[in-house]
């Protein structure tokens, strides 16, 4: 992410105040019309964006000072599922201010399909044990809660001394299994959404905010 930036930063900086190989690439007229970065210039796949850039930037933010308020004094082992959640646990981790150490799960999911399989499979366990450690697991997006409820039961085997989930979305949607996640940063429509990690078919997780994918994507 660019720090910094904002729509007046970026309509400042267009055209004739920028010079050399910046130059070339932002004098066109066009650039002009795209005054905030994640909004301008929606990828031709995406239907609509739900949350800029912006907009997921401050409310990381008001969740990693929840968290940093609930663990006061505390250590914090956060568990990210790959690889969905690899752009949030690096931004919320610089938003905790207790200390943090990082592990990875991968499990598999969707695949190439845009429905929830039930099955799950652990492809990466953690490198290190949690027993007695504070765990946090880092979630893209809670949709049937099914993944989830394996890789808590899983999880809470392993006799950690706490067990808590952050999701940066929660689908509006019925759970099937219904899952206590105690930090949730959006709600969103019971669409299929990519961006700032999410993909479909690994691609969009490169967009930096979160959009709707049009149907006729993956339809
Ligand atoms: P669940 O088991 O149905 O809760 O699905 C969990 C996983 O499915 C998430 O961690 C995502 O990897 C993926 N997923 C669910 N909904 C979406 C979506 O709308 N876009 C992209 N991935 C999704």
């Amino acid at each position: 992410m660019k720090e910094g930036s904002s729509p007046v930063d970026e309509v400042s900086s267009s055209a004739d105040e920028k010079d050399g190989a910046v130059d070339e690439v932002s004098s066109s007229a066009d650039e002009k019309r795209m005054p905030v970065k994640g909004l301008g210039e929606i990828h031709p796949d995406v239907a609509r964006v739900l949350f800029t850039e912006e907009d997921i930037r401050a409310r990381i933010l008001s969740l990693g000072a929840q968290i940093s308020a609930d663990y006061a004094g505390e250590e914090i082992l956060l568990v990210a599922v790959l690889r969905g959640a690899v752009l949030f646990i690096a931004d919320i981790a610089r938003a905790i201010d207790v200390s943090v150490e990082l592990d990875f799960m991968a499990v598999s999911s969707y695949g190439f399909s845009a429905k929830s399989s039930g099955v799950v499979r652990i492809l990466k366990d953690l490198d290190d044990p949690i027993e007695d450690r504070n765990v946090l697991v880092v979630e893209d997006i809670l949709d049937t809660g099914l993944t989830l409820k394996y890789l808590l039961k899983n999880l809470a085997s392993r006799h950690p001394r706490s067990l808590e989930v952050v999701t940066l979305l929660q689908k509006q949607v019925e759970q099937k299994v219904p899952i206590s996640c105690k930090y949730v940063g959006f709600e969103v429509p019971d669409e299929f959404v990519v961006g700032y990690g999410l993909d479909y078919a690994e691609k969009y997780r490169n967009l930096p905010y979160v959009g709707v994918l049009k149907p006729e994507v993956y339809g």
